[in-house]
């Protein structure tokens, strides 16, 4: 955080996701410090049910070359120019963050799981904010091909749910408005008019 913090209701009001990266790295030590804090999000039964991967500064480079791989389809057959092209939505973002989390064979507690991990989620989308970091959770299919998860390292019984994207950007993100409250709330007991 740079200047003062932003309030809870600040960041989460004003944080966007980001689309428009501009390429520069977010160091390792920026994304430790937000996953620390943003493991203080609810989940039932202090299952803590999520890890991390992380790919920063020279392990971001390493990714890049997974990332081509699975995500460009038919790299192999593009020119240079292409192929950058193609790869700039991996390229300028400054790192990334995969939450994975188990599969539990029971529904709740599966669901729960999900659940408690998208807090995460959005809690180090919140933190990066306040320190003028942007972010975007992502879900290529490619987070489920048996491939990429073997090249990830993740096991059976696990799922990645996101590929959360770090980085900084020039231009503020679009913000895209909400539904008005009034479409989306009823209140209990009141009569309709
Ligand atoms: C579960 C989930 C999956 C998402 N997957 C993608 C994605 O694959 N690609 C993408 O560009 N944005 C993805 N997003 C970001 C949404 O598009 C974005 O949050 C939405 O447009 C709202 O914008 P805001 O975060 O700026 O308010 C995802 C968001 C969530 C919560």
């Amino acid at each position: 955080m740079i200047g003062q913090a932003l309030s809870v209701r600040e960041a989460i009001v004003t944080r966007r996701s980001v689309k428009n990266f501009n390429g520069q790295p977010v160091d390792a030590e920026s994304i430790t410090r937000i996953l620390e804090d943003a493991v203080w999000a609810p989940n039932h039964g202090h299952r803590n049910p999520w890890r991390f991967i992380v790919a920063a500064e020279k392990d971001y480079g390493k990714l890049l070359e997974v990332l081509r791989e699975f995500g460009v389809p038919k790299w192999q057959e593009l020119s240079e120019e292409d192929l950058e092209k193609q790869m700039k939505k991996f390229t300028n973002p400054g790192a990334a963050v995969f939450v994975v989390v188990p599969e539990d064979a029971r529904q709740k507690e599966r669901l729960e799981d999900y659940a408690a991990a998208s807090m995460l989620i959005q809690n180090a989308q919140l933190l990066a904010w306040d320190e003028g970091i942007g972010t975007c959770w992502k879900t290529p299919a490619f987070l489920d091909n048996p491939k990429f998860r073997e090249a990830l390292g993740v096991e059976q019984g696990e799922r990645i749910i996101s590929m959360l994207q770090f980085g900084y950007f020039d231009e503020a993100p679009k913000s895209r408005p909400r539904k008005p409250l009034n479409e989306v709330v009823t209140y209990f007991g009141r009569d309709s008019e």
